[in-house]
């Protein structure tokens, strides 16, 4: 019997559950959205079109225009949301580790003087197929919504940036890294759970040893992919807010993506600190009170 070894099994649980809600949060719509890895925040992109289309009669830009009723036409920001909406482009995209959903911001998209940031929430119209090995791929989305809308109107009508999908690219490798190492790191805990259950109602040397080893592993597994997974969100942000800031694409980070995933690497981390103590101080501990046992 070692008792103590229940303690390790509850960090490992608690450690699995956290790991999972990092594989499956926004999986589907409305599950814990907020817990995205980048969201892309396209409510601003009309606004170019207008500011482009403002005055001119001509081409696809021009017609555009014609959809915007006259009431509104004098302000940009409506006569925008009008265009974003003929055009089928959401306010925002927010990609999770197996797919993106994309909706509208509630009540407003930006905040004013009666409604702060804060106040602003995600309203998820749906989400895309859950594919593994998923890479965000704005270019393709926002082309297919101009498509389908069917006004003939392009990328390079809205002066969206190739640089933004180059950098987003160049982070692919990571991210599926990334996923693949939180399904190792998912079985690695799994089993880490298993053993210390099975400790707490063994002894000896090598169920210790084991134990160690599997929470040495799951430690390092999951460390990898937080450390991997932090670097898409701040480098895919960093380079989405460079180069789409001109056409006013802004891309927020995903901060509670981030604690959770570190959360769930400090407590594997802690559960292995405890066998490190088990195995090396505990084995003494316990040859120290052998002989008042048998006496
Ligand atoms: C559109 O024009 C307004 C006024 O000139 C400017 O403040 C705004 O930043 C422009 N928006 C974009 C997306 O270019
Ligand atoms: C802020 O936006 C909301 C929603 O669009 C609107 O109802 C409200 O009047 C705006 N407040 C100001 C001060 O512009
Ligand atoms: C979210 O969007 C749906 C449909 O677009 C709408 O019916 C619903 O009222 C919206 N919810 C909020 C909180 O705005
Ligand atoms: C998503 O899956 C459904 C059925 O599972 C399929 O009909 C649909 O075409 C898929 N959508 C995409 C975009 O792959
Ligand atoms: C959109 O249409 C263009 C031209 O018809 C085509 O080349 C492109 O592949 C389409 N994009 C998507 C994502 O369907
Ligand atoms: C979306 O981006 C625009 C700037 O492009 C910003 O003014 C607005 O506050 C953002 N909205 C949200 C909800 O982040």
């Amino acid at each position: 019997m070692r008792p103590t070894a229940l303690i390790p099994a509850l960090l490992s649980a608690a450690a699995l559950v956290l790991a999972f809600l990092c594989l499956f949060a926004g999986h589907k719509k409305d599950f814990m959205e907020d817990y995205h890895v980048l969201t892309l925040n396209t409510s601003r992109l009309g606004e170019g079109v207008v500011n482009g289309t403002l005055g001119s009669d001509d081409g696809t830009l021009g017609s555009l225009w014609d959809l915007v009723p006259d009431s509104i036409q004098s302000d940009v920001s409506e006569a925008a949301g009008v265009i974003t909406e003929k055009l089928g482009i959401e306010d925002f995209y927010s990609a999770h580790l197996l797919d993106y959903c994309f909706g509208q911001y509630t009540p407003t998209e930006t905040p004013n003087a009666t409604i702060s940031a804060s106040d602003i929430h995600k309203n998820v119209t749906g989400c895309s197929n859950q594919t593994a090995m998923f890479w965000f791929n704005p270019n393709e989305i926002i082309e297919q919504a101009l498509n389908k809308s069917g006004l003939g109107v392009t990328l390079a009508d809205l002066e969206w940036p190739e640089d933004v999908q180059k950098g987003l690219d160049a982070l692919r490798i990571v991210s599926v890294t990334a996923f693949v190492l939180y399904c190792i790191a998912i079985g690695l805990i799994f089993l880490s759970f298993v053993s210390a259950l099975v400790a707490v109602f063994t002894s000896g040397r090598l169920s210790a040893c084991v134990n160690l080893l599997l929470g040495i592993l799951s430690f390092l597994v999951i460390g990898l992919a937080s450390a991997l997974v932090t670097a898409v969100i701040e480098k895919g942000g960093d380079v989405i807010n460079e180069k789409g800031n001109e056409i006013g694409l802004q891309a927020n980070k995903g901060k509670k993506f981030e604690a959770l995933t570190w959360v769930a690497t400090a407590l594997t981390f802690v559960a292995m600190a405890m066998w490190v103590f088990e195995t090396c101080v505990g084995r003494r501990r316990k040859v120290a009170y052998e002989p008042a046992k048998h006496g």
